[in-house]
């Protein structure tokens, strides 16, 4: 094991050095030193980035297989500060309503609310609600197409009559506030908050509603004690893998209907022709969303993806838990030094680097951002989660999770998608081969579990 110094010009004289010797380190390898420091961890900003265009307030992204993110997996992350990357051993058609999910799951400004009109009773909109299955009770109440006030909890609680109308029971427009159309978010917080309303009822120039803004979704986003990422529309950030060529272009027109952030160009080998040329496509047609590529593991192949225009590169190659491309393959590099060697080469520009694969302990977290990396890319850490797709099993008792490499020979063998990444084709007496494994881990239940047996475990009253 080797200590080294970070961040300053000793990690790079430490890795010139083991370069003369011919030597690749992994995480394991590696330690930091410890020093003087007056930081406290409660003072710590972990807020970092996804690539070029798209924050993280914590720097964790969750991996792009079937057994790790789909919706659920990806709204758990986004909640939490992070993102999630919905794999693609799936059609285009359902991976994009899994990013709909995703997106539809917290509000920023509502374009079309459920509205109630001025003549329906109070027991009509208590029925609508059931067989819609909605779960809130604020109507903005039109009459004649028109803003004419706000039904909320508060008027059916106070209200016991179900057959007044709601033009009665309603808070009526001169007692509202209510802003222009085009209000943005940040404006919409600085108008509730100041006065103290919970609905921001948007109207247009005729009067008609032109959206609503509810106080507790704008809070999720804008306070500073909130863990969402989300975008400017106050929902939560999502990416999603494609790969090379058509098949990309096709999942990309679907994906970013859907209004993905990020499209991730996700293969085994991503210095390729075809990676690059995937990228610039990519680029042209969708200049607001992020184009991240990978997967390398050398700093010219890093250089390549970043001249060919990628806002982040995803270093990896054949260092997952899953993984056995090293083995059967013979290529890789071990990670610790890969991770260094491209972020150093892509210093000065401000694409940064994502580290793949091979975190099997937190502190391996915490040596990949030493090293530079700007996130870490997460598959067995959360692949034990109850929001992982993987299939729950019980062995001799004990409740664990199926977790599958990409290149697994099931994967392989199912999927299109997995192939794809491999560069593998199925048929005419070709055999596929499997660069990665199948795993059974211990089922880690949900966040709120877990934190629920930690602080009962630690609790010294
Ligand atoms: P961890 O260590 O977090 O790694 O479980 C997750 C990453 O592993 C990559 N991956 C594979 N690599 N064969 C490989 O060589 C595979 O079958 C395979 N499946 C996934 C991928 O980059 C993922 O994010």
């Amino acid at each position: 094991m080797t200590h080294i110094k970070s961040p300053n010009s000793g990690m790079d004289l430490f890795f010139a050095k083991m370069d003369t010797q011919g030597l690749k380190l992994t995480y394991a390898d590696l330690r930091f030193h410890t020093d003087l420091s007056n930081v406290m961890p409660s003072d710590v900003n972990l807020r970092t980035r996804f690539s070029r265009r798209i924050e993280l307030l914590i720097p964790l992204a969750s991996a792009a297989m079937d057994t790790v993110t789909e919706s659920s997996m990806a709204i758990a992350l986004a909640s939490n500060g992070g993102i999630g990357v919905i794999h693609k051993n799936m059609t285009p058609e359902a991976q994009a309503a899994k990013v709909q999910r995703v997106k539809l799951h917290l509000n920023g400004l509502i374009p079309h609310p459920t509205t109630a009109n001025a003549s329906e009773t109070l027991a009509h909109i208590l029925s609508r609600r059931e067989a819609e299955q909605l779960s809130f009770h604020s109507f903005p109440v039109l009459k004649e197409g028109k803003l004419v006030g706000l039904l909320t909890q508060n008027d059916f609680d106070f209200q016991p009559d179900r057959e007044t109308l709601v033009e009665e029971a309603m808070t009526p427009l001169a007692n509202l506030i209510t802003a222009p159309k085009g209000t943005s978010i940040d404006e919409a917080y600085v108008i509730t908050r100041r006065e103290k309303r919970k609905i921001l009822p948007l109207v247009d120039d005729d009067g008609g509603i032109a959206g609503l803004y509810v106080f507790a979704d704008l809070q999720r986003g804008k306070s500073n004690e909130s863990m969402h990422n989300i975008d400017s529309r106050g929902h939560l950030r999502v990416a999603a893998a494609v790969g090379v060529g058509e098949g990309a272009l096709v999942r990309a027109v679907l994906l970013a209907e859907k209004g993905c952030d990020a499209f991730v160009i996700d293969t085994a080998h991503g210095d390729s022709a075809n990676v690059h040329n995937t990228i610039r496509q990519l680029k042209e047609l969708y200049s607001d969303i992020d184009i991240v590529a990978g997967n390398v593991s050398r700093a010219t192949a890093a250089k390549r993806l970043a001249e060919a225009g990628a806002d982040a590169v995803i270093v990896g190659q054949g260092g997952g838990s899953i993984c056995t491309t090293r083995v059967v393959t013979g290529i890789g590099c071990p990670q610790a030094s890969a991770v260094y060697d491209c972020v150093k080469t892509l210093r000065g520009t401000d694409i940064p680097v994502i580290a793949d694969g091979g975190i099997v302990n937190p502190g391996d977290i915490v040596i990949a951002l030493g090293l530079g990396a700007e996130s870490v890319i997460l598959g067995r850490l959360l692949a034990g989660a109850q929001e992982a797709p993987g299939d729950e099993v019980t062995v001799a008792g004990a409740r664990m999770k199926e977790y599958r490499g990409m290149a697994s020979e099931a994967a392989l063998r199912e999927n299109a998608g997995s192939r794809e990444r491999y560069r593998q084709t199925k048929g005419s007496g070709r055999r596929l081969v499997a660069e990665g494994v199948e795993a059974l881990i211990p089922h880690t239940g949900t966040r709120r579990r877990r934190w629920k047996n930690f602080s009962e475990e630690w609790r010294t009253d």
